[in-house]
């Protein structure tokens, strides 16, 4: 039996068959709130209006015509910029794009082929974050339901973003000889339709890890005279848009021990210099990104952003102002290294003022289990430069340089990322955030035939770092997940 779903907001009208569940149907409308969980009624976050009552749409099933209101939208901040500028442009395209595509967020650069200069900039929340916030939801939505709906979503977020950028810029996309695309493995195989399963498995390789060209009529309808670049990957979670990160800090060339961390849902990490670099990547979870922390959310206005202690006191601040509705990633490492300072959490973790900690006249909390989540994804953070560091035969101390690619190495506070542990403290001087370097990568290789040459030869000469193979792993893991600091 056949029953509408009214999306009062909008008043868009919407069909169902008996049965199906809500958050199925609103996503196939492309509708859906965020679905951290992907759909397995754990994270709360896709909670919604059916018929005047609160409900989780994942939850939810569809047994008579449904009235829904949908959360209010926040724009969440991205990150677009980049430490680096673009080089000399090979000037064979009158214009050119590049894309990033994140787990969580989508950034589209338009540019003058001839002098390299930045046009236009769009971006947008990946729509694909409705069927789960981590990659392997995505993946395994792909594997069970339709791999085409994800390739789909994604393709027409990228015809749009790029369609904005040429508004933007006053020409038409059609103009547009030129894209690069970058993004982790995941994001890659999604939007090419290529088969991610080996990601799950063991050895956790890609199906296609060099370099692809292709004409721009197969992705981006709107550009159908646009040769494309897709950068090569390097390993199962070490992707193309780690390799943008080594094009744009020209890896290959620098001079001192540097270690290179890109935190996103996953956390990809490159420590050398010109003479070896090599790769991991750590499975710090979307802690960071707002998912599995009861009142986290991603960096939109209303998240507590920062937190500092000052005379003993937990002050904050929210992003656009007025009152704090959850935690973002820097929000969250900040509020958890205050703690630690005034021993409201133990070194192991253990939360000694109750089972949450509420900030002061807001409903804003933290509990045992959002700390539990935040040493997790710290301890995968430092275990990794730990056994790279053992790999190379170096201490953490001798790194001379640390860069923080990506949002959430660009929001959050040094201080506090030493202060948990999750970089060595000895570090807190050398690092440097770089912005969305991935992004810089991207546009590099867009702009010259040369940097995405380059861009395959950084990509066979970084060696690959499996860390969960290492016999040392476990133990190194376990101690990493204390608070204390060396
Ligand atoms: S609870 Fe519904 S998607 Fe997580």
């Amino acid at each position: 039996m056949e029953h509408s779903v009214v999306i009062v907001n909008s008043g868009r009208r919407l069909s169902a068959q008996e049965g199906d569940s809500l958050l199925a149907v609103l996503q196939a409308a492309r509708e859906a709130p965020d679905a951290p969980c992907g759909g397995h009624g754990k994270c709360g976050k896709c909670r919604v209006t059916v018929n005047g009552e609160q409900r989780l749409a994942c939850q939810t099933k569809i047994y008579g015509d449904t009235e829904v209101v949908l959360p209010a939208g926040r724009r969440t901040e991205i990150l677009t910029d980049s430490a680096f500028v673009p080089g000399a442009a090979d000037g064979t395209h009158t214009y050119a794009a590049a894309f990033d595509i994140g787990t969580t967020t989508v950034v589209c650069y338009l540019m003058d082929g001839r002098a390299g200069r930045l046009l236009a900039q769009t971006s947008c929340v990946n729509p694909q974050t409705q069927f789960g916030a981590d990659v392997i939801s995505r993946i395994q939505y792909a594997m069970d339901k339709d791999a085409s709906v994800m390739a789909r979503c994604i393709r027409d977020a990228l015809d749009k973003l790029v369609r904005e950028a040429a508004d933007q810029a006053g020409i038409s996309p059609e103009e547009i000889g030129v894209t690069a695309i970058v993004g982790n493995t995941a994001m890659h195989h999604l939007l090419l339709e290529i088969d991610p399963k080996p990601l799950t498995v063991p050895p956790y390789m890609p199906s296609v890890r060099e370099a692809l060209e292709m004409n721009g009529a197969s992705l981006l309808p709107s550009c159908p005279n646009s040769e494309i670049r897709i950068l090569p990957n390097i390993a199962g979670f070490v992707g193309a848009d780690t390799v943008g990160c080594l094009v744009a800090t020209r890896f290959d060339r620098l001079e001192e021990l540097t270690l290179m961390i890109d935190i996103g849902t996953n956390g990809e990490m490159v420590l050398g210099d010109r003479s070896r670099r090599i790769a991991c990547s750590t499975a710090a979870g979307p802690a960071f990104e707002g998912a599995k922390i009861q009142c986290g959310m991603r960096g939109a206005a209303g998240a507590v952003d920062h937190v500092t202690l000052e005379n003993g006191k937990i002050q904050w601040s929210v992003i656009g102002g007025g009152v704090p509705v959850g935690l973002c990633g820097s929000g969250l490492l900040d509020l958890v290294a205050a703690l630690l300072e005034t021993g409201d959490i133990s070194e192991s973790g253990q939360m000694l003022c109750g089972d949450r900690y509420t900030l002061e006249g807001t409903g804003v909390f933290l509990t045992r289990k959002d700390v539990r989540e935040v040493q997790l994804a710290k301890a995968a953070i430092r275990a990794g430069i730990e056994l790279m560091c053992s790999t190379l035969g170096v201490e953490p101390k001798d790194i001379r340089k640390v860069l923080l690619a990506g949002a959430f190495g660009n929001y959050l506070n040094p201080a506090s990322a030493c202060a948990i542990g999750m970089i060595p403290p000895i570090l807190l001087p050398r690092i440097q955030p770089i912005g969305n370097a991935a992004g810089g990568g991207a546009r590099l290789c867009a702009l010259s035939s040369r940097e995405f040459a380059y861009s395959k030869q950084l990509a066979q000469g970084t060696e690959f770092l499996e860390l969960a193979s290492l016999p040392e792993f476990n133990d190194c893991y376990v101690d990493c997940l204390m608070f204390e600091e060396d």
